[in-house]
């Protein structure tokens, strides 16, 4: 294996985890960002996200002088021959993405390019932005009357947040876009330590690849929120959504993943890459229906809590005054991240109805207390335990495996109501009503407490 010399920039959650594990391969990695203080802490081996295994990763392989930090595009771009972009793409005001990220980055690397270099953009850009690179890269080097040969990749990344280290490690494909065939030789030294098992590279053309992501993230989101949009009709219908999963994923056309009821989707990659790809099209006069409407039925599901919650309170002399206890704010287990987190709409939602909130999630505490500020209905609490207290409901929004087992003996007798609302059918309803719950979760029939006798 050739020893390559990597430059990755942005060093996020897509930067660090890349980084990490193409260090640990071997390869030397220079991870660098323009945000001075994540650069400073990196270097002094604090890790700005949280993602279990990334610690250790990192430590191990600055240990080995495999990896470095640094905001010096100079540095960065002179001592490595392939150039990886993962820097944010967040959303425009019109849905579209937001490539500026991209377009500053490839200029600062183009200011310092002196030889051969290949450009691989694992950012989630639109089609067409690798021709946008290419030109924003010879429109610089023009210039500075610079001659300096480049290819652009378009490598997508499809790592998860939560597995993320896993997902890069082993990868179910790796997706390479090129426009020149001597550029696939590169891609193929840079992952050939991650298609030592069996050839897990998929090479096609740049728009291809570009579209394979924004493809791949529609589906899963459609997925999502087809069952959502399910679970709502068959709470109509008395039918468990839960059921109705196991039934259909047993078709093995159909497949058990990405089928789960929930609070909605959230993160920094499906709400915004479906409201991308929805931009493009609309950009075209191409209609796109079926992705209006997987946004449309998300955003209901995520306002879904906040209404069954209202509704269960109305006879209980309204929802304003009560206490609630939420339960996980990331928008998912196993990451801090809590961009476009179900659980930021429900909070909202709750605090113009006037609760009081008690909140907690295992990691992501810090985060959202930045974003949503010291705010006097709510309380932040060390665990579960405590953000029960003297609560009037238990809300469930992002199912940490914690959560699972929880010794409810502790928490029942010192809340002032009974009502869980499991916006992720972690329980077992029947189980929840003998302690004393009224239950109510998604597309399942609401389990009052006085139905208990129907379970003995
Ligand atoms: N987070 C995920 O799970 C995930 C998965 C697959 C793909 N992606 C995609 O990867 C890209 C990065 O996502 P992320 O979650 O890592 O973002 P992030 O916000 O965590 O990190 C982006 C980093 O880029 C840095 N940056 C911005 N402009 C820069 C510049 N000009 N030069 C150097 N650094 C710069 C920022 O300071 C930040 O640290 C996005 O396009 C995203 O859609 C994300």
């Amino acid at each position: 294996m050739l020893r390559m010399k990597i430059l990755i920039v942005g060093s996020g959650y897509v930067g660090l985890v890349a980084g990490a594990c193409f260090a640990e391969m071997g390869h030397t990695v220079i991870c660098l960002d323009i945000d001075q203080k994540k650069i400073e802490q990196l270097n002094a081996g604090k890790i700005p996200i949280y993602e279990p295994g990334l610690e250790e990763l990192i430590a191990r392989n600055i240990k080995a002088k495999r990896l470095f930090f640094t905001t010096n595009y100079q540095q960065g771009v002179k001592s490595t021959s392939i150039c990886i972009l993962a820097v944010g793409t967040p959303a425009d005001e019109d849905g579209s993405a937001d490539v500026g990220y991209v377009i500053q980055a490839c200029q600062q690397i183009a200011a310092h390019m002196e030889g051969y270099k290949v450009i691989v953009n694992k950012s989630t850009v639109p089609v067409g932005t690798a021709a946008l690179v290419e030109k924003t890269i010879q429109e610089q080097l023009n210039k500075r009357n610079v001659f300096c040969p480049f290819d652009v990749v378009s490598n997508p990344e499809f790592l998860k947040e939560g597995d993320a280290i896993a997902d890069f490690m082993k990868p179910n494909r790796i997706i390479v876009g090129i426009n020149h065939p001597r550029v696939e030789k590169v891609m193929r030294e840079l992952y050939l330590p991650f298609n030592q098992n069996h050839d897990r590279m998929i090479v096609m053309d740049v728009p291809s690849a570009e579209m394979t992501k924004y493809a791949s993230n529609a589906m899963l989101a459609t997925r999502i929120s087809f069952m959502n949009e399910l679970s709502l009709i068959c709470e109509k219908v008395g039918a468990d959504i839960t059921s109705v999963r196991k039934g259909m994923g047993s078709d093995e056309r159909i497949g058990y993943a990405f089928l789960y009821a929930g609070a909605g989707y959230g993160g920094s990659c499906f709400p915004k890459d479906i409201k991308a790809l929805r931009a493009t099209a609309k950009g075209l006069g191409q209609p796109s229906r079926l992705l209006e409407a997987v946004d449309a039925v998300n955003h209901s599901q995520k306002q879904l809590l906040a209404k069954k919650i209202a509704a269960y309170f109305e006879s209980k002399g309204g929802v304003s005054g009560k206490t609630l206890a939420i339960w996980g704010l990331a928008f998912k287990p196993g990451t801090d991240d809590i961009r476009e987190a179900p659980s930021l709409v429900l909070i909202e939602e709750l605090l113009r109805q006037g609760v009081h909130l008690r909140l907690f999630d295992p990691v992501a505490m810090e985060r959202a207390k930045k974003l949503l500020g010291e705010r006097e209905a709510i309380v932040w609490c060390k665990d579960e335990y405590e953000t029960a207290f003297s609560a009037h409901a238990i809300v469930l929004v992002t199912e940490w495996k914690q959560f699972r087992f929880v010794d409810f003996s502790k928490i029942t007798p010192h809340m002032k109501g009974h009502a869980f609302f499991d916006g992720r059918n972690q329980y077992r309803p029947s189980e929840m009503n003998v302690l004393g719950f009224d239950y109510l979760s998604i597309g399942q029939k609401d389990h009052l407490a006085e139905t208990i006798e129907a379970y003995l």
